[in-house]
């Protein structure tokens, strides 16, 4: 990683007071703002139920690196991660003709998956991998010019991770976002 390198996570959960792993890591995220990570929680972040599509904008490109973080919700992401998408990265900005404000910052996902990982296979229950199901995001950042790098995954939330599972969890995200970004 470079040194002095910034990082932007933002954390896309509707429901964010209910949240148990994505409120934890989320937490953990925050406990390294003096070392250049930046939490902004997007649900949070809203005014008058509108993205605020400048401040997003300067707040992304501020940064070296990005994570978006969600639950994944119907083998997707909450809504408002698509309608960021959909908002913030707009022609001549994000792509298109001298649409280069992301290009060549680094981005990682950070996903908590319900079910098991048993069943993201082709055989499994759900036919499809997780990071094929992250596809679409992975096309995007190649649109935009970002390094896609490994997502950071944890599946099976929903069927009672442990407390100890979760504290593990939080300290391997910590290192993670502390750290280098392999490639996927
Ligand atoms: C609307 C909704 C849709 C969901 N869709 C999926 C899904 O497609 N696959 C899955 O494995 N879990 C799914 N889940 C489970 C969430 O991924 C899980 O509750 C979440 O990752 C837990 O994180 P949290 O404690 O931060 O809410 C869904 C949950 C909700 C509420």
């Amino acid at each position: 990683m470079k040194q002095n390198a910034k990082t932007a996570v933002l954390v896309f959960h509707p429901h964010m007071e209910a949240s148990r792993i994505n409120a934890r890591l989320m937490r953990e995220a925050k406990g390294h703002e003096d070392e250049g990570i930046l939490v902004r929680d997007e649900y949070a972040a809203l005014r008058s139920n509108q993205i605020d599509i400048p401040s997003e904008q300067a707040f992304v490109k501020g940064c070296d690196r990005l994570v978006w973080q969600f639950p994944m919700y119907w083998y997707s992401c909450p809504p408002l991660l698509k309608e960021w998408e959909d908002l913030v990265l707009t022609y001549g900005w994000a792509y298109g003709t001298h649409g280069d404000a992301l290009k060549g910052k680094e981005l990682m996902l950070a996903v908590s998956v319900g079910s098991a990982g048993e069943n993201y296979h082709h055989e499994g229950e759900f036919g499809y991998t997780v990071d094929e199901l992250l596809a679409p995001f992975k096309a995007t950042s190649n649109l935009i010019g970002t390094v896609y790098r490994k997502p950071f995954i944890l599946t099976g939330v929903s069927s009672g991770m442990s407390d100890q599972s979760l504290e593990k969890a939080a300290k391997d995200y910590s290192s993670c976002l502390q750290g280098d970004w392999p490639a996927q």
